[in-house]
C-alpha cells in the first residue's frame, strides 16, 4: 500500500514508502577475500537490519559472472535498489543496462565501475583509492628526505587485477615517485588482496631480489600480513630490514604496526553500511543523491597507532 500524488513540479511524486512498506535491497558482494571485506559485509548486514530494510545478500566469491547472476536475480525479484562491490572496473555495461531498463537504481558500494554511460549507476559510496596511493607515497618520500643519498627498491603487491582499489592505489603511488630518482621498482606483482597471495608473491620476490628490497607497498593489509610472514621466513625483520606500507587499517594490521612489523597503514574505511542504507531510503523517496560520497580517512604511523588502536571498530 504505497501512496502517490502530484508533486509541486507537476510530476508524480515518488511514493512515500517509508514506514509503510519494507524496502528491498539486493546486495552483490564481491567475496570474502580480506579482513576489510568481512567488516564491510558485517556493516552492510547490520545497517540493513537497523534501518528495517529487507536485504537480499549474495556473495560472488570473486566471480564477476556470479555478480552478474545475482544482479539479474535481484532484477527478477523486483528489488527497490541494487547495490554491489564490483570485482573489476570494466565489463558492467550489459547487466547495468538491464537494471536501468527495469527502473532499478544501482548504488556502487566501495568500488567504482568504468562504463561509457554514467547514468547506469546512481551513486558511489566509498574511498578515494588514488588518494590512498598518494598518501602511501607521501610518507615514503618523507622517509627518503631524512636519508638523502639512499635509493629505495620497492616491491609492490597489487590487489585484484582491474579492480578499482588496485588501479587507484597503483596510480596514486606512482604519481608521486615515478620521476624521483630515489625510488625504483624491483617488482610490481599482481595479487588478489588475500594473505596467501601476499605471502607467495613476497617469497618469490625475496627469492629473486633478496636483501636488495627496501620497501614493500601492499595494496591491502592482508597481503602485507602475508608478506610479513614471508620476510620472517626468509630471516629478515619486517619493519626494520624492509619497510612495509599497507592500506585498510584493520585491527590485525594495527597490531602489526604497534609492534613495529609494519611502518605505515593508510586507512580505508569498510563501515559503509549506514551511509548505504540512508542512500537507499533517499533514492527510493526520489531524492537526488550526490554522484560520489567519499569517506574521509587518515594514515597511521607507529607513533599514532598507540593512541587509536583501542577504539578501532574493525
Ligand atoms: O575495495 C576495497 C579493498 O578490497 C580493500 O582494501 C581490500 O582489503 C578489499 O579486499
Amino acid at each position: 500500500d504505497t501512496e502517490s500524488g502530484d508533486g509541486a513540479d507537476g510530476k508524480a511524486a515518488p511514493p512515500d514508502r517509508n514506514g509503510k512498506e519494507t524496502l528491498k535491497l539486493g546486495f552483490a558482494q564481491v567475496g570474502s577475500e580480506s579482513g576489510w571485506r568481512i567488516a564491510h559485509t558485517n556493516s552492510v548486514i547490520g545497517a540493513a537490519k537497523d534501518a528495517g530494510i529487507e536485504l537480499l545478500f549474495r556473495n560472488a566469491d570473486q566471480s564477476q559472472e556470479r555478480q552478474f547472476e545475482s544482479i539479474r536475480e535481484f532484477i527478477r525479484q523486483r528489488v527497490d535498489v541494487i547495490a554491489f562491490s564490483p570485482k573489476t572496473e570494466t565489463g558492467w555495461e550489459e547487466v547495468l543496462s538491464e537494471a536501468k531498463d527495469a527502473g532499478i537504481p544501482v548504488i556502487l558500494s566501495d568500488r567504482e565501475v568504468k562504463v561509457k554511460d554514467d547514468s547506469l549507476w546512481t551513486a558511489y559510496i566509498g574511498s578515494d583509492f588514488r588518494e590512498e596511493g598518494r598518501r602511501a607515497a607521501r610518507w615514503l618520500t618523507e622517509q627518503a628526505d631524512r636519508e638523502p643519498d639512499r635509493v629505495y627498491r620497492i616491491v609492490e603487491l597489487q590487489g585484484t587485477p582491474d579492480s578499482a582499489p588496485a588501479l587507484g592505489r597503483k596510480k596514486g603511488f606512482e604519481e608521486l615517485i615515478r620521476d624521483d630518482d630515489r625510488f625504483a621498482y624491483a617488482a610490481s606483482l599482481e595479487g588478489d588482496f588475500t594473505k596467501r597471495s601476499g605471502k607467495e608473491l613476497m617469497a618469490e620476490a625475496l627469492e629473486k631480489f633478496g636483501k636488495s628490497i627496501d620497501v614493500v607497498y601492499a595494496h591491502n593489509d592482508d597481503m602485507a600480513l602475508g608478506a610479513i610472514e614471508a620476510i620472517e621466513a626468509y630471516g629478515l625483520k619486517p619493519g626494520k630490514d624492509i619497510l612495509l606500507i599497507s592500506v585498510d587499517a584493520t585491527k590485525s594490521a594495527m597490531d602489526a604496526l604497534s609492534i613495529g612489523k609494519l611502518n605505515l597503514v593508510v586507512e580505508c574505511n569498510p563501515l559503509l553500511g549506514p551511509q548505504l542504507m540512508k542512500a537507499v531510503k533517499d533514492v527510493s523517496q526520489g531524492k537526488d543523491l550526490p554522484m560520489k560520497i567519499i569517506t574521509s580517512e587518515g594514515v597511521f604511523t607507529q607513533e599514532l597507532v598507540k593512541q587509536v588502536k583501542r577504539n578501532r571498530e574493525y
